[in-house]
């Protein structure tokens, strides 16, 4: 199981979250609601999937930057124990304020913040080459990082020639999809060995409302031997590589709070794919990883290592397996 050292590098955006809930319909403006329940915690997908690798008692290196406020200060003291590589920008934090409705869905108001002073200039003395021969640089949540995005066929390329493989999940762009869009999405996908998205993310890159016509049109961009997934909520997630394709159903679960279960996810099928695990093995390792951590709150009291036995289960299969 590769020791202590960390073989997934984590590139994207961190963030100051504040999840309130759940609220019952929108509010009319200038109104006040009183919720339940409410969490400060350190977010952001990059900040979230290496919580998650750490909640597994998995290690990974988290490589983002953060603003020299308060906030970023907090934020640098919340992330301290997955000795992330922080690098400090003159710029306010990035913070987010997560609402979600009883129906389950979640609206979120983020501020532009630090988040656009991540360049690759800045990120690349900070990454290493790959530790060992199947590592893997997870790229998160591109659209909030509008600098690094400019650059990333150039960052993919980099990452390749260092020895990592590169898995890619770009969550949803607030700017909504255009066909120029699509062309650099589609661009980017065709250089990644693990593309990362959901139903709709698919469904839009692909232009097509149908799920199968859209995996069918995104297949063929994608590289050989590289693996596309489609997480699908509460119905769970699918996955294809090489023509093989699996589907795992997600665990019911109570859940008040499923931000982050998209990149809980990543870290789950990640880790499982690190250990050697196959398609199906890791799709299922990803979707119990997220269901369990999404399902506890508040996310912030779960103890690092807390959650190791669902990856330790994956590695007893494999191993009974081999
Ligand atoms: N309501 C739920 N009940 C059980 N499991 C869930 C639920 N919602 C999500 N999951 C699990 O989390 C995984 C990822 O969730 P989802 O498909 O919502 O990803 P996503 O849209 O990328 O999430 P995010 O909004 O965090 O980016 C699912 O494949 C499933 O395994
Ligand atoms: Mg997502």
């Amino acid at each position: 199981m590769g020791g202590t050292q960390h073989r997934l590098s984590i590139i994207g955006d961190v963030g100051v979250d504040l999840v309130l809930g759940p609220i019952s319909g929108w509010p009319r403006i200038g109104t006040e609601t009183v919720v339940e329940r409410s969490e400060l915690r350190a977010g952001g997908s990059a900040a979230n999937a290496a919580l998650a690798v750490s909640y597994l008692g998995g290690k990974s290196q988290l490589l983002s930057v953060v603003g020299n406020d308060e906030p970023g200060a907090w934020l640098a003291h919340e992330l301290r124990p997955l000795q992330a590589a922080l690098i400090p920008c003159s710029a306010p934090t990035t913070v987010t304020v997560g609402l979600i409705d009883s129906c389950g869905e979640r609206t979120f108001f983020t501020t532009r913040g630090h988040l656009e002073a991540l360049t690759y200039e800045l990120l690349r003395p900070h990454i290493a080459p790959a530790p060992s021969a199947n590592s893997i640089a997870l790229l998160s949540g591109v659209f909030l990082t509008p600098a690094l995005r400019a650059s990333y066929p150039l960052l993919m390329r980099e990452l390749h020639a260092l020895g990592y493989r590169v898995a890619l999940d770009t969550n949803w762009p607030p700017q909504d999809w255009s066909v120029a869009l699509r062309a650099e999405v589609g661009g980017w996908i065709s250089r990644c060995e693990h593309v990362l998205l959901n139903d709709l993310e698919v469904r839009s890159l692909a232009d097509s409302e149908d799920l199968g016509a859209a995996i069918e049109r995104l297949v063929p961009m994608l590289r050989q031997g590289a693996t596309l997934v489609v997480k699908m909520g509460a119905r769970g997630a699918l996955a294809i590589q090489d023509g093989e394709r699996c589907e795992q159903r997600a665990a019911a679960a109570s859940i008040f709070d499923t931000i982050g279960a998209g990149d809980s996810f990543n870290a789950g099928y990640l880790l499982a794919r690190l250990d050697g695990a196959g398609l199906a093995d890791a799709l299922a390792a990803g979707c119990t990883a997220a269901t369990s951590i999404i399902a506890r709150f508040p996310r912030r009291a779960i103890a690092a290592g807390e959650l190791a036995g669902l990856r330790a289960h994956t590695a007893t299969v494999l191993e009974e397996q081999a």
